[in-house]
C-alpha cells in the first residue's frame, strides 16, 4: 500500500473523467496549529466537545459555551492555510469533477483557495440569534459578551451543534458527490461523528476507491481500500507532487 497506489487511482480517475471527492475533518487543519477535537490537546478546561457543542449546554451555561467558542475563534483568527489545505486547493484545479465536503468551520479551506466545497457544519467566522432570526452576522473582533439579536435573544456561533440538523442541501449535495465519487478520499477525521461519517462507506458502496490520510487509526481504517498514515500536511502535497509530475 502506497502513495504511488493513490496516484495511480486519481490519474485513472482524472483520465476517464471521473469523480474525486474529499472529506476533511479537524486533523487538516491541525498542522495550522488549531486542536483537534479529540485526542491529545482535544480537551479545553477538561470539557468534551460533545458537552459544549449543544443546545442544552448554552442554555444552561450561555458564557461557559460561549468562551469556547471564543478561545476557538481567536486561535483561528492567527491561523493561516498548511500544506494540506493548500495541495486540495490545487488538486481541485487539476479535476473537472472535483468536490470538497468539510466538516471544519474554520474556512481555511476557502483561505487555500478551495471553490467547491460544501459546510457541512456551518461556520465559526459568523454568529446568528439562538431563536432563529435570519441574518448572519460577522464576528470579526473578540466579544468577551454575548452579544443580542435585535429581537432580544442571544446570539449563538453559526455552527451546527450535536442534536441539530445539517444544513439540508449541503448534506444533500455531499450524498450526491460521494454516491458519484470515483476517489474518495478521507482526511484528517476520526469518524464518529454522523452523518459526515457515512459518507466515505456510501461512496464505498457505490463503487469509490477509499483512501484514508490520518496518522492515527479510525473506525473506517478497516474499510479504507488504501490508507495513507501521516500526517496531510506532508501526505497531500506528497500526493499533488506525484499528480503534477507524471505524465497524464
Ligand atoms: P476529531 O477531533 O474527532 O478527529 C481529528 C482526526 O484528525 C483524528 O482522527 C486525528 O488522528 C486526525 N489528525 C490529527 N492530526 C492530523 C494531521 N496532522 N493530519 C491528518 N489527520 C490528523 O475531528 P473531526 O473528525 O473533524 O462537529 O470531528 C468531527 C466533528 O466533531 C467536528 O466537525 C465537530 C466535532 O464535534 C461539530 O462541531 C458539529
Amino acid at each position: 500500500m502506497s502513495i504511488e497506489q493513490a496516484i495511480d487511482r486519481l490519474k485513472e480517475a482524472k483520465l476517464k473523467g471521473g469523480s474525486v471527492a474529499v472529506l476533511t475533518g479537524a486533523g487538516i487543519s491541525a498542522e495550522s496549529g488549531i486542536p483537534t477535537f479529540r485526542g491529545a490537546g482535544g480537551l479545553w478546561k477538561t470539557c468534551r466537545p460533545e458537552e459544549l457543542a449543544t443546545a442544552e449546554a448554552f442554555e444552561a451555561q450561555p458564557e461557559v459555551v460561549w468562551e469556547w467558542y471564543e478561545w476557538r475563534r481567536g486561535i483561528i483568527r492567527k491561523a493561516g492555510p498548511n500544506p494540506g489545505h493548500l495541495a486540495i486547493a490545487q488538486m481541485e484545479s487539476l479535476f473537472s469533477n472535483f468536490f470538497l465536503i468539510t466538516q471544519n468551520v474554520d474556512n481555511l479551506h476557502e483561505r487555500a483557495g478551495s471553490r467547491t466545497l460544501v459546510h457541512l457544519h456551518g461556520t465559526i467566522s459568523h454568529n446568528r440569534c439562538y431563536h432563529g432570526c435570519p441574518a448572519l452576522i460577522e464576528a470579526k473582533e473578540p466579544q468577551a459578551m454575548i452579544p443580542k439579536c435585535s429581537c432580544g435573544a442571544l446570539m449563538r456561533p453559526a455552527v451546527v451543534w450535536f442534536g441539530e440538523m445539517l444544513p439540508e442541501e449541503a448534506l444533500e449535495h455531499a450524498a450526491i458527490v460521494s454516491q458519484e465519487a470515483s476517489v474518495f478520499l478521507s482526511v484528517g477525521t476520526s469518524g464518529i461523528v454522523h452523518p459526515a461519517a457515512s459518507l466515505p462507506l456510501l461512496a464505498k458502496s457505490n463503487g469509490a476507491f477509499l483512501i484514508e490520510v490520518n496518522p492515527d487509526p479510525t473506525p473506517l481504517t478497516s474499510s479504507s481500500d488504501l490508507v495513507l498514515q501521516g500526517p496531510s500536511g506532508v501526505i497531500l502535497p506528497s500526493l499533488m507532487a506525484g499528480l503534477t509530475s507524471r505524465t497524464p
